[in-house]
């Protein structure tokens, strides 16, 4: 049994994003930077966060790839929206189960996640684990992305998103840094 002291320690160390090994011999539960980054901006952002906190990263590409240009890609991606398609994703985190906190990045696409987000959101149960949102974008912030996550994970609890302008992502390790001290995942 976790005595009261051992406990009211193992809380702070969780409530400042520090996983803690469960005195009852289950590993300790750990964080996944998950995103998608066609042009690199997401990426930058998404490297910055897993420098920041550790765990684990993993990054989301389709198996049919988008165009190079990007008036194109915007077509593409408008026309995966309107028909509300799920594009075939190459891989899946696996063990999914061993995560306990989940960082999802993505570029703000016609004002929410690109379709390939959703695909991946609904291909597992995340009931229980903390979802916590970023994207990068070019003036649309966040969009309506993070009711969308709302709703295709209800009985996750998903934390306020961080937003930065896509010309900004390489270089915003301040705002990064204060965000993640504001949702208690400073180390
Ligand atoms: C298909 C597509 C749709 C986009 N739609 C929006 C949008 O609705 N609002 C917005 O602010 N930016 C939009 N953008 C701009 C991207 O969000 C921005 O350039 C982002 O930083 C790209 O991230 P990445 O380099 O990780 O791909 C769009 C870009 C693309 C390619």
């Amino acid at each position: 049994m976790m005595r009261s002291g051992s406990f009211a320690f193992a809380a702070l160390l969780s409530f400042c994003g520090v996983s803690f090994a469960r005195e009852s011999g289950q590993s300790a539960k750990s964080t996944l930077v998950v995103y998608f980054s066609r042009t690199g901006n997401t990426r930058a952002l998404a490297e910055q966060i897993h420098s920041l906190i550790g765990g684990d990263i993993f990054e989301i590409t389709t198996v049919k790839k988008y165009p190079e240009a990007y008036r194109p890609t915007t077509e593409v991606a408008r026309v995966e929206l309107d028909n509300d398609e799920r594009p075939e994703l190459a891989a899946f985190v696996e063990n999914m189960e061993q995560y306990d906190a989940i960082f999802i990045g993505y570029p703000n696409w016609w004002g929410t996640m690109p379709m390939a987000f959703f695909t991946f959101l609904e291909h597992y149960d995340l009931s229980g684990k903390t979802l916590i949102p970023f994207c990068t974008h070019g003036g649309g912030g966040l969009g309506g992305s993070e009711a969308d996550i709302r709703r295709i994970c209800p009985k996750s609890t998903v934390l306020g998103g961080l937003s930065i302008g896509g010309s900004r992502a390489r270089n915003s390790q301040r705002e990064v840094t204060a965000w993640l001290g504001q949702i208690g995942f400073n180390r």
